[in-house]
C-alpha cells in the first residue's frame, strides 16, 4: 500500500509531487505529506488524512524546491496521524525518506539505534530508515559525494527485512535523490531536464512515456538530466528505456463522476485489448507470449490458479474452462493460503498467477515458493514491468488500461477473457477438444465487445432497484457453476463499496444451513447463464422466494419471468465465458447503492487498490 512520488527538475517541485499524490490515492488515504530541498534545508510538510488537506498547510505554497519526495498512506505501523504520517527524517533533518512496504525486522532496528542514541518520534517502522542512513553516512569517513550518499542508502537497505520502495533526499546532495525497491513497486518517467518518480505508471504519465522499470534492489542515483543505476555491490549496470504506450487520458476521469463507472464503461474497449491479435477474425488462437510444446503441455498434470480478492474470482471462472476443455486437474487457491500450506507441487505442475496490480505480496511470495518448488509460473497481470511479470516463467498483459478505482472492475472482465483464451490456446495444442467447438468459443470472445455494451443498456432498470435496496442490511447472492463465480464476486463488490453485508453460495448449497437466515423481505439475487443449470438455480430460487425474499436476477435463458421481482436480461453467450457479461448488472447494483449512501465509490473505507503488504 502507500503512493510515492517524487520529482527532480527546474520546476516547484510541491505541486507536481500534490497532483501525483492525488493521482495516487487510491493506494492509500490515512494521511499525506511531502519534502523539498529548499535554500535553507529540508522542507517538511505532512498531515493526517487525504492529500487534498496538504493544500491547507501553512507555507506549502512558499515552497521553492525543485527537488522533492512525497507519499500518500496506507496505515500499517502505527494509527494515521500527522507523526506517523510520510516523509520520516532522521534526528539531524539531514535526510528525508518516504517509504512503501513493511520493514519486518525495524523493532530490532530500532532497539538498535536506539542504543546509538537516536530517538523516534513515530510508531512507523519507516523511521528507522532515515535514522540508519545517517548512522552509515557518519560512519563512513570518507568526503561527501553522491557515492557515500549511495552507499550509506545502499549500506541501510542491506540491513532491512521486508518489503519497501523509498525515495531519499539529503540537504547534503541538493542536486539529487537515491531511490531503491524492493518487492515494493517503484518507476521512474523520464524527459529531458526532469525525473519522475512514481509507485505507479498512471499517475507521472501526462508528463512522459519513457520508463525506467526498477528491478530488486537496483540502486538509482537521479539528478535531472541523468539516472545511475547500481547493483548491491554498487557497480554500475545499463538499464534500458521502456516506453508506454497508454495515453494519460486512460488516466482520468473523462467527464464520468468515479473512476468506477469510467471503468465499468470501458470494459467493451478494455475486453477489445486484451483479446487483440489474440484471437483474429479467421479464428486463429495465437498467445505470442507462450511457446508451449504439445510434449511441454502432456507433461502437465496439474494446475494451480493462484490469486488474492475479484482475480481469484476470475481464477475460479477459469477452472470451469480449463477443466472442460483441456481436461487439466485444476486447482484455484487464495494466495495468502496457498503460501502456507505447503501445496503439492513438482515439475509437471503449472502455476498459474493473476493479479491486477503485479504487485500483491502474497501473490508475488506465492509465485516465489511455486518457482522454488520447480513449477513451470505464469502471470497475468495489467501492469506492464510489475514484481509478478519479472518473476515468473511466462508473463501475459490483459492490456486493460489503468484500473484507478479500487474496486476492480474491467480487471476482472478481461482476466476472464484472458484466461478463457489461455484454456483455448492450451487446448487447441493438447487436441483435447473438438475444433469445432473451440472455434465456437472463439466466435463467442470475439462477440464480446458488443454485448457488454448491449448489457449495460441495463444501467437504468439497475439503477431504480438500487434506490429500492440501499438501505438494507444483508444481501445473498446465488448461482450454480460458473454463475457461482459471479455470485461471489458480485457480493465482494457490494461489501466493499457499499458497505453492505453479503453471502454468496452455490445455490444448491443454501439448504443446507444458510436458508435459515432468509427472512422476509431480504434480497436475493440469482445468476442462470448455463441452461443446463438454470432449471435447478430456479428450483432454489423459489425456496427462498417461499420464504418471503424478494429476487433479483440476472439471466439469459428462457424462464417464467413472473416469479422474479426484477430480471436484467443479458445477452446469449458460451457459460465459460458468460462471467464478463453477468458480472457487469452486480457491478452497477454496487455503484448505484454505494451512490445512493453518498459514499466515496472510488476509495471505501479500509481499503486500497494495491495490497503490497501481507
Ligand atoms: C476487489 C479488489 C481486490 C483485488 C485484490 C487483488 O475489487 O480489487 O479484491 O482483486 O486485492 O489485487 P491484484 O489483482 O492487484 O493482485
Amino acid at each position: 500500500m502507500c503512493g510515492i512520488v517524487g520529482y527532480i527538475g527546474n520546476k516547484k517541485a510541491c505541486p507536481i509531487l500534490i497532483a501525483g499524490l492525488t493521482r495516487l490515492e487510491y493506494r492509500g488515504y490515512d494521511s499525506a505529506g511531502v519534502s523539498t530541498i529548499e535554500k535553507n534545508g529540508l522542507s517538511l510538510m505532512k498531515t493526517k488524512g487525504r492529500v487534498k488537506n496538504l493544500n491547507d498547510l501553512k507555507g506549502i505554497d512558499k515552497l521553492e524546491g525543485t527537488i522533492g519526495i512525497a507519499h500518500t498512506r496506507w496505515a500499517t505501523h502505527g494509527k494515521p496521524s500527522n507523526e506517523n504520517s510520510h516523509p520520516h527524517q532522521d534526528n539531524s533533518k539531514t535526510f528525508s525518506v518516504v517509504h512503501n512496504g513493511i520493514i519486518e525486522n525495524y523493532a530490532e532496528l530500532k532497539n538498535l539505534l536506539e542504543e546509538k542514541g537516536y530517538h523516534f518520534y513515530s510508531q512507523t517502522d519507516t523511521e528507522v530508515i532515515p535514522n540508519l542512513i545517517h548512522y552509515y553516512f557518519l560512519k563512513d569517513k570518507e568526503d561527501n559525494s553522491t557515492m557515500k550518499f549511495l552507499k550509506a542508502v545502499r549500506n541501510a537497505c542491506l540491513d532491512l527485512k521486508g518489503s519497501f520502495a523509498i525515495e531519499v533526499i539529503s540537504s547534503y546532495f541538493p542536486d539529487n535523490m537515491i531511490v531503491v525497491r524492493k518487492d515494493s513497486p517503484l518507476v521512474i518517467g523520464t524527459c529531458e531536464n526532469e525525473k519522475y518518480i512514481s509507485s505507479d505508471i498512471p499517475a507521472i504519465l501526462s508528463y512522459t512515456r519513457d520508463f525506467y522499470l526498477l528491478n530488486n534492489l537496483e540502486f538509482t542515483i537521479l539528478s535531472k538530466n541523468s539516472a545511475k543505476f547500481f547493483d548491491t555491490e554498487l557497480n554500475e549496470i545499463k538499464k534500458k528505456l521502456d516506453v508506454i504506450e497508454w495515453n494519460s487520458s486512460a488516466a482520468e476521469k473523462d467527464g464520468y463522476d468515479d473512476f468506477m463507472l469510467k471503468e465499468i464503461y470501458e470494459q467493451p474497449s478494455a475486453v477489445r485489448e486484451t483479446i487483440g491479435s489474440r484471437i483474429s477474425n479467421d479464428l486463429k488462437c495465437e498467445i505470442e507470449e507462450l511457446k508451449f510444446s504439445k510434449k511441454q503441455l502432456q507433461e502437465i498434470t496439474k494446475i494451480y490458479i493462484v490469486a488474492c480478492g475479484t482475480a481469484m474470482h476470475a481464477g475460479l471462472s477459469g477452472k470451469n474452462t480449463i477443466e472442460k476443455i483441456c481436461r487439466i486437474p485444476t486447482e484455484v487457491d487464495i494466495a495468502s493460503e496457498f503460501r502456507y500450506r505447503d501445496p503439492i507441487i513438482d515439475k509437471n505442475t503449472l502455476c498459474i498467477f493473476i493479479s491486477q496490480s503485479g504487485e500483491t505480496a502474497d501473490t508475488i511470495a506465492a509465485l516465489k515458493l511455486a518457482k522454488s518448488k520447480g513449477a513451470t509460473t505464469l502471470a497475468i497481470s495489467n501492469v506492464i514491468g510489475s514484481s509478478i511479470t519479472r518473476e515468473a516463467d511466462y508473463s501475459i498483459y490483459t492490456h486493460a488500461g489503468p484500473e484507478i478505482a479500487v474496486a476492480s472492475t474491467k480487471a476482472y472482465t478481461s482476466q476472464v477473457a484472458l484466461i478463457n483464451i489461455i484454456a483455448i490456446y492450451f487446448a487447441e495444442i493438447l487436441q483435447s477438444t473438438k475444433s469445432e467447438y473451440l472455434n465456437f468459443l472463439k466466435q463467442e470472445l470475439l462477440s464480446l465487445p458488443k454485448k457488454i455494451e448491449e448489457t449495460l443498456k441495463c444501467k437504468d432498470q439497475i439503477f431504480e432497484f438500487a434506490k429500492k435496496v440501499y438501505q438494507e442490511k444483508d444481501m445473498f447472492f446465488l448461482g450454480r457453476g460458473v454463475d457461482e463465480t459471479v455470485a461471489k464476486e458480485g457480493s465482494l463488490k457490494l461489501k466493499e463499496i457499499s458497505y453492505i453485508h453479503s453471502e454468496s453460495y452455490a445455490a444448491g448449497e443454501l439448504k443446507h444451513g444458510p436458508i435459515a437466515l432468509i427472512e422476509n423481505g431480504i434480497t436475493v439475487v440469482g445468476i442462470m447463464t448455463d441452461e443446463n443449470l438454470v432449471e435447478k438455480t430456479v428450483s432454489n430460487i423459489q425456496e427462498v422466494i417461499t420464504r418471503g425474499a424478494k429476487t433479483l436476477i440476472i439471466t439469459n435463458q428462457k424462464i417464467n419471468y413472473n416469479n422474479f421481482n426484477e430480471v436484467i436480461i443479458i445477452p446469449e453467450i458460451a457459460p465459460f465465458i458468460s462471467p464478463i457479461l453477468s458480472v457487469i448488472p452486480l457491478q452497477l447494483l454496487s455503484y448505484f447503492i454505494s451512490k445512493e449512501k453518498g459514499l466515496d465509490v472510488d476509495k471505501p473505507r479500509n481499503l486500497a487498490k494495491s495490497v503490497t503488504v501481507e
